[in-house]
């Protein structure tokens, strides 16, 4: 594995809604992956000019922490444009992170996915609710962390949603949720679905409860038919998407048991912390007992064996050597 060197390129300024975590992400993303074996470290990127040192670097995987540097340039499309070899999805899986872009492609596809108009302040509430039903959702249409998610049960809370610009308006789907998280690509992908199980009185995962209340949140999903279709709704929704080597995908189920993929999360959370971790380990630790360090690894391994340049190397060999490799009873926290 000494072939592979996997650097973390980071913007100087974290952004909460654009990227997989904060420092602390960051740092145990490398940390685990220098547990594995995997030559890595975490740099600086201050602008564009400074990604050029990563052209022409065999063995080099670039692991970009964020789509953008700034609000001005982009960190993935210098990177591709070279052929730079990325962990994670290009600019097209990306372009998921856009919900009317994903949602187009995946009602095309006949991935189910609620019903849906793409919203400006000009438009007359009572139309979308003539096509739509009530309740609605409201939400930005390259949102995260539900910023801006908004619950509309008549028309005037929908005439006052819908003042903000740049808007998605959904059909009401939630009678459960699953996030369905997801690594490898093509044939090879796993998926760890968890159900997000809120208090009766809490009608939607909210900006809080990411916030403040992930692991009290998040439970098993249970092992039938429904989430077996929810998981194959995600993975059919990874594949049209072009969502490579790891991403979290929201799926609503309703009354009917149908399910509804409403969002797909191409660079998903890694934050490692038990307090307040990120859904995408902690879904792999609750379904299958795979510690944070394995995750990591088998991204890398996803990455590496999809760039077809790194045949040596093989994702959580070196963690086996350690005897780092998970058993049912180690959980999410064994140590590494
Ligand atoms: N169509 C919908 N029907 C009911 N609840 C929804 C719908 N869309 C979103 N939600 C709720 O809002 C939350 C955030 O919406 P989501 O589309 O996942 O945006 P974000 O990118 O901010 O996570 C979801 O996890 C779910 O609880
Ligand atoms: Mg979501």
């Amino acid at each position: 594995m000494d072939d592979i060197h996997v650097v973390v390129l980071r913007a100087e300024r974290l952004d909460p809604l654009d990227g997989w975590g904060d420092e602390e992400a960051v740092e145990s993303v490398v940390n685990a992956m220098v547990l594995c074996g995997i030559r890595a470290e975490s740099k600086l990127v201050r602008s564009v000019h400074d990604l050029e040192r990563y052209r022409d670097r065999p063995g080099l995987l670039a692991f970009p922490h964020s789509r953008r540097l700034s609000s001005a340039e982009s960190l993935i499309e210098p990177l591709e444009a070279w052929g730079v070899p990325l962990v994670g999805s290009g600019s097209t899986g990306l372009a998921a992170q856009h919900k009317g872009n994903a949602k187009r492609l995946l009602a095309k596809a006949g991935v189910p996915t609620p019903a849906y108009a793409l919203a400006d302040h000009q438009m007359d509430p009572r139309s979308l609710v003539a096509r739509l039903g009530l309740p609605l959702v409201v939400k930005p249409v390259a949102g995260a962390e539900s910023v801006g998610v908004v619950k509309c049960d008549d028309l005037s809370s929908l005439r006052a949603a819908l003042r903000t610009p740049g808007l998605l308006v959904e059909e009401w789907k939630r009678h459960r949720e699953l996030t369905v998280a997801i690594l490898g690509n093509g044939g090879d992908r796993i998926a760890a679905p968890a159900e997000v199980v809120l208090p009766d009185a809490q009608y939607f995962l909210d900006v809080t409860t990411k916030r403040e209340r992930i692991t009290s949140t998040l439970a098993p999903a249970p092992d039938d038919e429904v989430t077996r279709e929810a998981v194959a709704a995600a993975l059919e929704a990874c594949r049209i998407l072009d969502v490579r080597d790891w991403a979290r995908v929201d799926v609503l189920i309703d009354h009917d048991g149908k399910p509804y993929v409403i969002d797909v999360n191409a660079m998903p959370g890694m934050r490692r912390s038990t307090d307040h971790p990120s859904y995408l380990p902690w879904c792999f630790a609750l379904d299958q007992g795979m510690p944070y360090h394995q995750v990591v690894s088998t991204v890398i391994g996803a990455a590496a064996a999809r760039c077809g340049q790194y045949d040596g190397f093989q994702p959580g060999a070196e963690a086996a050597r350690r005897g780092l490799v998970p058993t049912a009873q180690q959980g999410p926290n064994a140590s590494c």
